[in-house]
């Protein structure tokens, strides 16, 4: 069987940036507080024009650029999303149409902060098998739509964006080499939409810090690799403490460990992907590179990725 890596890659992140200081006028909250809890300084909000699919759209025009691929030659759109345009149609088919890709099928992934993953391993499966060889996956979230911006406990936290990359066949020994995925249906109602965004924060940093260095030590043994492999850890940007929690378990410097979250806050499904695509622009990935990409996220669920970068 073949094996499925990213060929291109893109972002879009663009809106008003809301620094820390903005909630102090309205929270009982500082920017000390914030920082030293989370490590975010500010996030962006996109504008009440935008909504989740123009966002997605921006970030699929980009991945198909760097992948020199045509919309007309997609296969597959996955989409994953937790807040979408509308509850149906899916985000994907939207995007079908916008982008021109006449062959392809539309599906949307909800699996919340880890849906990236979760598409990744997806279009993983029908690459490897054949059945497609182009197949576009975006995380991408509005998230400022349903977030209750009176309680601090969440506000704060949150920001909007989108992530794409172009998955095709690759090389043997490139692309990705193994992924993790689970979930623990126990701690639903810990981060839940009801119908604005409610989370337990202490129970879901509790489940977090031990699940995603668990994950990422799995990840990188089914591709029959060891922590010393790795180059590079992507994890979700939800809070620094956390990302450092999975940092200490890999073992590598502060330096090999993607940060973005002082700039967009938790962008949930589209952090990973504009993580991946800082941090190429920074030179710090490099051809050959193995990257840990790891996330959690409401349901609880969580998925992790091992890919030998390059195509
Ligand atoms: N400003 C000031 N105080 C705040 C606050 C804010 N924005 N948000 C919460 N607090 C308060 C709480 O009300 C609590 O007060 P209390 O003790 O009087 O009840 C106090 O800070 C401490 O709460 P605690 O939960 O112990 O803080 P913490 O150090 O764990 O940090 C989170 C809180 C939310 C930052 C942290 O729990 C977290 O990151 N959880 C995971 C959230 C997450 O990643 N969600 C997304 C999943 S994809």
């Amino acid at each position: 069987m073949r094996n499925a890596g990213i060929w291109g890659i893109g972002s879009f992140a663009e809106g008003r940036e809301i620094t820390n200081k903005e909630f102090e006028k309205t929270l009982d909250t500082s920017d000390e507080w914030i920082r030293s809890r989370t490590g975010i300084e500010r996030r962006v909000f996109a504008h009440d024009d935008v909504n989740t699919s123009d966002m997605a759209y921006h970030a699929a025009v980009e991945a198909l650029q760097t992948a020199e691929v045509n919309a007309e030659e997609l296969d597959l759109i996955l989409v994953a999303t937790v807040t979408p345009d509308y509850p149906f149609p899916s985000v994907s088919a939207l995007l079908q149409e916008r982008l021109g890709a006449p062959k392809a099928a539309a599906m949307d992934v909800s699996a919340a902060c880890a849906g990236f993953i979760y598409g990744m391993a997806t279009a993983d499966q029908f690459i490897k098998t054949g059945t497609y060889d182009k197949v576009l996956v975006i995380g991408v979230e509005k998230l400022s739509k349903i977030t209750d911006m009176t309680d601090r406990n969440t506000a704060v936290l949150f920001g909007d964006g989108a992530g794409a990359v172009v998955m095709g066949p690759v090389e043997e020994d490139k692309g990705l080499l193994a992924f993790d995925l689970g979930s623990d249906g126990s701690g639903a109602m810990h981060i839940r939409q009801d119908p604005q965004l409610i989370m337990n924060g202490r129970e879901v940093f509790k489940f977090a810090v031990r699940q995603m260095g668990e994950s990422s030590l799995k990840v990188v043994e089914k591709a029959g690799l060891t922590k010393d492999d790795v180059d590079f850890l992507v994890p979700h940007q939800a809070n620094i403490r956390i990302m450092e929690a999975a940092r200490q378990r890999l073992e590598l410097p502060v330096e090999k460990m993607a940060v973005t979250v002082h700039k967009y806050g938790n962008t949930s499904s589209s952090s990973i992907p504009i993580a991946l695509v800082e941090e190429l622009k920074n030179g710090k990935i490099k051809d050959g590179d193995l990257v840990v990409m790891v996330g959690f996220g409401s349901g609880l669920v969580w998925g992790a990725a091992a890919v030998r970068w390059g195509r």
